[in-house]
């Protein structure tokens, strides 16, 4: 941001932009909230009962500079972050996954390093702590791999141990473990934000056929995949049947209650009213089978709108 002050335009520093992956029950995050009330701190946890522990900590503590995203991390890197804007990104105490069949759930793989130096500010880094010796060189493994990043190993800062985990882990008397991964390039691949659209519907004409059976139906897309599982009548006076769908795209799984029900337009078909659905790709998709499927059982097609 540049403001105008005479003659000569200066630079306003940027406030640090900071996130944190995974902050469980939030004590780390109004700790550092506390200690620098300038940043502007995104907390990601994908924990509904983490999110509402910590939203709590923050409304009793009075802390205001904390934004909460309640999902994923690479999904919220992807699309809630800029950029070339974060200052450090924390992650204490990752899930370790210590299984080998399970590693592929870990979070700090190459590919998610790649896509976080397309992410952090010039010299931004992502600080890791872990009492998981075997996470943490694996991580350093994948930093490395990554060619994106310089790495250093110091001992853990003190403040970094002092979340719900590292107390825990310390009454146990466990080792800790910290990793520091600075950017030193960029992966150029481009990583826009997910393209979302208008929430897809159709009006159908035509009387719903009583549905005895459903056969689940996968359906394979460019983005993804989309599962529809199940169908349950609804209990409405007017009738119409829930489709539940399952639907996993680049950084974002759904599940989502489809619709099919009688309007005074004809049968809408559509998004139920459930959650909070994104209307992405893989949604239009599930959508569009549907109205399909529909027009094979004998209905015919007045309006599309995807
Ligand atoms: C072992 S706990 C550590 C919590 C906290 N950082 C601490 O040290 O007390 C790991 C946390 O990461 C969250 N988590 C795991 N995978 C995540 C992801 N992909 N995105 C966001 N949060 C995640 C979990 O829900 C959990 O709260």
């Amino acid at each position: 941001m540049l403001i105008r002050a005479g003659a000569t335009d200066f630079p306003l520093p940027m406030p640090p932009r900071i996130l944190e992956v995974g902050f469980g029950d939030g004590r780390f995050t109004a700790q550092i909230a506390r200690m620098y009330p300038e940043w502007q701190i995104l907390g990601v946890e994908i924990s509904a009962g983490s999110v509402a522990r910590a939203l709590g900590r923050f409304r009793r503590e009075g802390i205001g500079s904390v934004r909460v995203y309640h999902g994923e991390a690479g999904f919220a890197l992807r699309n809630l972050v800029a950029p070339r804007s974060l200052r450090r990104v924390y992650v204490n105490f990752p899930d370790p996954w210590p299984k080998a069949k399970h590693q592929a759930n870990r979070l700090l793989q190459r590919a998610f390093f790649r896509r976080l130096s397309t992410r952090l500010a010039e010299g931004g880094e992502l600080l890791l702590t872990t009492d998981h010796e075997d996470y943490w060189k694996f991580a350093q493994a994948e930093g490395r791999a990554s060619e994106v990043f310089h790495l250093e190993t110091p001992p853990p800062p003190d403040f970094h141990l002092t979340t719900k985990y590292a107390l825990k882990w310390k009454a146990q008397g466990r080792r800790f473990y910290h990793a520091v991964f600075r950017k030193a390039a960029e992966d150029p691949t481009p990583w826009p934000p997910l393209p979302r659209y208008p929430m897809p519907h159709a009006l159908l004409a035509g009387s719903l056929p009583t549905l005895e059976t459903f056969e689940k139906t996968v359906i394979r897309f460019a983005g993804g995949t989309a599962v529809l599982l199940e169908a349950t009548r609804t209990l409405t006076p007017e009738g119409g049947y829930y489709f539940h769908s399952h639907i996993e795209e680049e950084d974002l799984v759904q599940d989502v209650l489809l619709e099919a029900r009688p309007s005074a337009h004809g049968l809408y078909v559509g998004i139920g009213r459930f959650g909070a659905p994104l209307s992405t790709a893989g949604v239009r998709v599930a959508v569009e089978w549907l109205v399909g499927w529909l027009e094979g059982q004998g209905l015919q097609v007045v309006q599309r709108s995807y």
